[in-house]
């Protein structure tokens, strides 16, 4: 089977298709074919070694996938061969791949109606902006700030806040405001022409996906009752109203998720879909921090 993997920390040039023998799925894990795998900008951090929590390379990335499963281990009950699966795999052997080992327990179905592109979309991303707006827990009338409100987390977590009836204020450039506006914004500000700080008044919660400085000066905008949750590191740390969350597996929320999709209620904006052997490209694009939702590689030669 073909794979993408890296020998050393570097730049997009590092990934290349290679080859290898197919795996064998272990006790709880499932082999599935690739329909298609995100991109998330942690995948770039992982190849350059900016972070390494997947250890030192060899390695292959990728967490998002939605597949069709191929082979099941021993010990999982409930998920045939032919399954249309989508989710969320932490590993060493990642989604850039064929074939890819993944935990049965941390797959949904596949709604019907909903294609491999738009599911390979959902896990990180979606997962990430629901688990912050479950750690904010906004009231309805309550105004919730997102930052970096045009990308893969913040277009899904506009949408999430605007349907537990908040009310959302985005920061984006010009060019992305009727995007976020179409998804549920009732405010958009673009930040390289305004200081957000100076620019509004007060918030219930700000969902932070940028991070660095953006956290002393979104505090500013928060009452004593206010929440600040970041996916980032960010100068806000040690406030009380700071909380971190990272986006974890949860196949019962990939399963809510992916029927609010199936129903129409949650949009799914992928900005580009690439072939696997343009996974180089694909990691230049996501370095430019300009991605309007998500992008999505599909299989060599798809
Ligand atoms: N801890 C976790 O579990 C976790 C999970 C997911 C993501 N993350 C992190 O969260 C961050 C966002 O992830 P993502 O997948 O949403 O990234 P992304 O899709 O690459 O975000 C791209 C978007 O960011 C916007 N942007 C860039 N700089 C901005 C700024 N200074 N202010 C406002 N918007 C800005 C851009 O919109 P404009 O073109 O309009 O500027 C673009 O649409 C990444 O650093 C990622 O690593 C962490």
């Amino acid at each position: 089977m073909k794979f993408i993997g890296q020998q050393r920390f570097g730049g997009p040039e590092v990934l290349e298709t290679v080859q290898g023998a197919r795996p064998v799925p272990g006790s709880g894990e499932v082999l599935l074919r690739l329909g298609a795998a995100a991109v998330n900008p942690v995948d770039c951090k992982l190849r350059a070694g900016r972070v390494r929590f997947l250890g030192d390379p060899p390695f292959t990335l990728g967490f998002d996938i939605s597949g069709t499963v191929v082979e099941t281990g021993t010990g999982v009950t409930g998920m045939h061969p032919g399954d249309n699966v989508f989710g969320m795999v932490h590993s060493r052997t990642g989604t850039y791949s064929e074939f890819v080992i993944a935990r049965a327990n941390a797959l949904a179905p596949r709604p019907s109606g909903v294609d491999h592109v738009t599911a390979a979309a959902l896990p990180t991303a979606a997962l990430t902006a629901w688990q912050a707006l479950d750690a904010a827990d906004p009231r309805p009338g309550e105004t919730v700030l997102v930052h970096a409100a045009a990308g893969g987390v913040g277009h899904f977590a506009v949408q999430f806040a605007e349907r537990r009836g908040a009310r959302v204020i985005g920061t984006a450039r010009t060019a992305n405001h009727r995007f976020v506006r179409g998804l549920g914004a009732a405010e958009v500000l673009d930040y390289t022409a305004t200081d957000f700080a100076e620019a509004i008044d007060r918030v219930d919660v700000v969902l932070d996906l940028v991070g660095g400085e953006y956290g002393k000066r979104s505090l500013q905008l928060l009452d004593d009752n206010g929440r600040y949750i970041t996916v980032q590191d960010s100068d806000a740390t040690g406030d009380p109203r700071f909380r971190m969350v990272t986006g974890r597996p949860s196949a019962a929320t990939l399963t809510e998720i992916g029927a609010a999709v199936a129903r129409g209620q949650v949009r799914v904006h992928v900005d580009r879909v690439l072939p696997m052997d343009e996974v180089q490209e694909a990691h230049r694009l996501s370095e430019s921090g300009r991605v309007r939702g998500k992008l999505v590689l599909t299989p060599w030669g798809a």
